[in-house]
C-alpha cells in the first residue's frame, strides 16, 4: 500500500442541460461529500472537485428545441445545479465550468501534446451527414434501431434500453434527430486515441493492480477489456465545444468526453497555483466518484489520456455506483420522473439532511436501488426522530432541567460507562474502515448507533427515577450522555452536516477535529450549554401523499403524451361526405337523464325546429353551464331511443386522449341553421 499525502477527490461533472435530482445526490455527490468531509475532519490535505460539464450535443439539442443559444442553457442550468449543491452542503472546493476559458485552454494543451508525442492515429471514414441541414450526426444527434436489442431510439453513441455503447454506424435505419431525414455517408477525418495498442498496460494497471476496486466496476472493466479495445475518436464535426487547435481542423471540436475529464484539471488550476501538487505527485490519492454509465470513461479512457499524456498520476480509485429508481421505475428527466433538489428544499425547507440521510442509507452501492416515499418518512420518523433526536433532546433536556444547562462532575465511571468507553473505540473505527473503503451506507449505520447506544445508555440507568435517589450517579450519566452528543455531532458531521452543526451550537462548542471522537471530555464539566431544540421533527402522512400525489401526475401526463393519435380511416368521396347534414345549433334546455350518469337530455334550436337530443356528455359538463351555447348538431341522423327518449341527431364533439369530449363550437356567433362543411 503507497503512503500517501494528500487526497484528489473529483465528483463526476454534471451535464448543464437540466437541473439535479435526487439520483445525482445519491450516486455521485453524497458519497463524494462525506468522503471529502471526513477526510477534512481527520485534517488530511485534500481538494474535492466538482463542476458543470458544458458540452455535449444534450445540450445544443436542448438549445435548438427552446430555440436559444447553447451558451444560454448552459448559463440557466449551472447556476441552478451550483445552487442546488450549496444548499445541500456539497462541500466542493471549487465549482467550476467546462465553458471557462481556462478550461478550453488546458484542454487544447492537453490534445497538442499527445499530439506532437505522435499518440493519436489520424483517420479519414465516411460518417452520417444530414444533408438538409448541413451537418455530421455524431453520437446523439442520430437515433435508429439497436442492433443489439431492437429497440427503435437507440442514439449513435449508447442504446439506453440495454445499456449497449454504439457506434453511428451500427445503427439499423439510422434517422436524424434534427430533421428526421435519412443520412447520407460523407468524408471526415479524425483523431483516435488508440485504445487498443493500450489493452496490455490498461489490463495490467486495472485487472491486477486494482483488485481491490468494487465489483461492479472492476466487472465492468474487465468485460471491456476481454471484448477487445478500438481506437476511439476524440473530435467531433460540431461547432458547440473546445476548438480543436489544429489548422487543419478549423470546424472540429474535442469529444465532449476528451474535455469533460480534463475539467478535473482546469477546476484544479482555478483553486489554486498549487495544482500540480495535486495532479502529478506519486503522493497525491486520486479517487474519482461516477455513477456507472460512466464507468469506462473515467477507468479506461480518461486514465489512458493521462499516462500518455505523461506527467499526470492516475486514478487510484473510482467508487462508481448503481442506479438509484424511484418508487419502482427508472429516474427520468423528460419524463418527469425525477425528485428534483430545487423542488425538495421548496416543499422541505430547512430538511436537507432528511434527504441526505435518507438517500445515504439506501445509496446504491453494489445494485441499484428504490427510493420510495414511504421509506423517506419512515427513516425520518423512526430513525432520525426517534433514534438521534430523541436521544440528544432527552440528554439536553434533562441537563437544563437538572443542571439548568451546565455539565455536572461526574463520578467515578462504573462497568457501564467503561463498556460506553469501547463501544466508541470500536465505532469509530467502523465508520474509518467503511468510509475508507467507500462502503458508506455501512458507515452512516454506524453513526447512527452513537445514539443507539445512548439511548440504551438512558434507558437502563433511568437518571429520571435516580435523581430522588442518587443525586450523584445521575451527574454521571448526564455528563456522559453529553459526550455521547458531542461524539455522535462529530462522528456523524460527513453523513449529516447541518445536524452536526445545529448540535455543536446547542452544545456550545466548536467543532472539534475527528480524532477527538472517542474522549469523554470533550465537553468539561462546568460548560454551560445553550437552549435545547429539536434536531427533527415527524414528517405527516399529508406532505408524503402530496409527493405522492406529484409523481402520478407526472405519470398520467406522460401516459397522455405517449398515446398515439388514432390512424386515419378509409378515404371517402366527397359525395359521402356531404350526405352529413350539420347545422349550428343552439341549446336551449339541459337536463341530467334519471339513472344515466353519462347522459343529459338537450332541447336545441336548429334553425330548422327545435328538438330533443340525448348526449352522452354529463361527466364533462353540468347542464347549467351548457344553456345558450352554440355547438354543432348532425340533425339527419336516424332517430335513436335512448333510456325512453328519443333523440333527433347528434351533438358533434372533440376526443381528447384522455376520453373526454369537447364541444365544437363556431369561433363567433353564428344564426342557428348555418350549415357546416
Ligand atoms: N457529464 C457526464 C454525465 O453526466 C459526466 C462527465 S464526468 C467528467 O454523465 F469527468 F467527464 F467530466
Ligand atoms: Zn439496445
Amino acid at each position: 500500500m503507497k503512503n500517501f499525502e494528500r487526497h484528489l477527490v473529483t465528483s463526476a461533472l454534471p451535464y448543464a442541460n437540466g437541473p439535479v435530482h435526487i439520483g445525482h445526490l445519491a450516486g455521485v455527490y453524497i458519497p463524494a461529500d462525506i468522503y471529502s468531509r471526513y477526510l477534512r475532519l481527520k485534517k488530511e490535505d485534500v481538494i474535492f472537485i466538482g463542476g458543470s460539464d458544458e458540452h455535449g450535443v444534450p445540450i445544443t439539442l436542448k438549445a435548438k428545441k427552446e430555440g436559444v443559444s447553447p451558451q444560454e442553457i448552459v448559463d440557466r442550468y449551472h447556476s441552478i445545479i451550483k445552487k442546488s449543491f450549496e444548499d445541500f452542503g456539497i462541500s466542493f472546493d471549487i465549482y467550476s465550468r467546462t465553458s471557462n476559458k481556462i478550461h478550453h485552454e488546458t484542454a487544447q494543451e492537453f490534445f497538442l501534446t499527445l499530439y506532437n508525442k505522435g499518440e493519436f492515429v489520424e483517420k479519414t471514414s465516411m460518417q452520417f451527414y444530414d444533408e438538409a441541414e448541413n451537418q455530421f450526426l455524431a453520437d446523439r444527434y442520430i437515433m435508429g434501431t439497436c442492433p443489439k436489442c431492437g429497440a427503435e431510439d437507440a442514439y449513435g453513441d449508447q442504446c439506453e434500453k440495454c445499456g449497449s455503447s454504439l457506434s453511428p454506424e451500427e445503427l439499423i435505419n439510422p434517422r436524424s434527430v434534427i430533421s428526421g431525414n435519412k443520412p447520407v455517408l460523407k468524408e471526415t477525418k479524425h483523431w483516435y486515441l488508440p485504445l487498443d495498442k493500450y489493452e496490455d498496460e490498461l489490463r495490467k494497471w486495472i485487472l491486477e493492480d486494482h483488485k481491490e476496486w468494487k465489483p461492479n466496476v472492476y466487472g465492468q472493466c474487465k468485460s471491456w477489456i476481454d471484448s477487445g479495445l478500438f481506437p476511439r475518436a476524440v473530435t467531433r464535426d460540431l461547432d458547440w465545444g473546445v476548438k480543436v487547435p489544429l489548422k487543419e481542423a478549423e470546424n472540429k471540436v474535442l469529444y465532449v468526453w476528451f474535455d469533460a475529464p480534463i475539467g478535473y484539471i482546469s477546476a484544479t488550476k482555478e483553486l489554486t497555483p498549487d495544482w500540480e501538487k495535486y495532479w502529478k505527485n506519486e503522493k497525491t490519492k486520486m479517487v474519482c466518484f461516477i455513477g456507472k454509465d460512466n464507468i469506462v470513461f473515467h477507468c479506461i479512457i480518461f486514465p489512458s489520456m493521462l499516462k500518455h499524456e505523461g506527467t499526470y498520476i492516475l486514478p487510484e480509485n473510482v467508487p462508481a455506483n448503481e442506479f438509484l429508481n424511484l418508487e419502482g421505475d427508472k429516474i427520468s428527466t423528460s419524463r418527469n420522473w425525477a425528485v428534483w433538489l430545487h423542488e425538495y428544499l421548496e416543499e422541505f425547507p430547512g430538511k436537507q439532511d432528511v434527504l441526505r440521510y435518507a438517500l445515504a442509507s439506501n445509496m446504491p452501492e453494489t445494485k441499484d436501488n428504490d427510493f420510495t416515499w414511504k421509506d423517506f418518512q419512515a427513516k425520518n420518523n423512526n430513525e432520525l426522530v426517534a433514534i438521534m433526536g430523541n436521544f440528544v433532546n432527552r440528554a439536553l433536556v434533562l441537563t437544563s432541567k437538572y443542571y439548568n444547562g451546565i455539565i455536572p462532575h461526574p463520578g467515578a465511571d462504573t462497568e457501564y460507562e467503561k463498556e460506553i468507553r469501547n463501544e466508541i473505540l470500536k465505532i469509530k473505527e467502523n465508520i474509518e474502515k467503511n468510509i475508507e473503503n467507500f462502503k458508506f451506507r455501512e458507515a452512516l449505520k454506524e453513526a447512527v448507533n452513537i445514539t443507539r447506544l445512548g439511548n440504551k445508555y438512558l434507558a437502563d440507568t433511568e437518571p429520571w427515577k435516580l435523581i430522588k435517589t442518587d443525586g450523584e450517579r445521575v451527574k454521571t450519566i448526564m455528563y456522559y450522555s453529553i459526550q455521547l452528543c458531542a461524539l455522535s455531532a462529530i462522528l456523524a458531521e460527513p453523513f449529516l452536516p447541518f445536524t452536526s452543526n445545529k448540535l455543536f451550537v446547542m452544545l456550545n462548542i466548536e467543532k472539534p477535529e475527528w480524532e477527538k471522537a472517542v474522549q469523554f471530555d470533550i465537553i468539561p464539566a462546568g460548560h454551560k450549554l445553550n437552549e435545547p431544540e429539536l434536531l427533527f421533527e415527524r414528517i405527516e402522512d399529508d406532505k408524503i401523499e402530496f409527493q405522492i400525489g406529484k409523481l402520478m401526475k407526472a405519470k398520467e401526463e406522460n401516459e397522455l403524451a405517449n398515446k398515439t393519435v388514432i390512424p386515419q380511416k378509409e378515404i371517402i368521396t366527397y359525395d359521402d361526405f356531404v350526405k352529413q347534414d350539420i347545422r349550428i345549433a343552439t341549446i336551449l334546455e339541459a337536463e341530467k337523464v334519471p339513472k344515466a350518469d353519462k347522459l343529459l337530455k338537450l332541447k336545441v334550436d336548429t334553425g330548422i325546429d327545435i328538438r330533443t337530443i340525448v348526449s352522452g356528455i354529463a361527466k364533462y359538463y353540468t347542464p347549467e353551464e351548457i344553456i345558450g351555447k352554440q355547438v354543432c348538431v348532425l340533425v339527419n341522423l336516424a332517430p335513436r331511443t335512448l333510456r325512453g327518449i328519443e333523440s333527433n341527431g347528434m351533438v358533434l364533439m372533440a376526443e381528447d386522449k384522455d376520453g373526454s369530449l369537447k364541444f365544437i363550437s363556431p369561433e363567433s356567433l353564428s344564426s342557428n341553421g348555418s350549415t357546416v362543411s
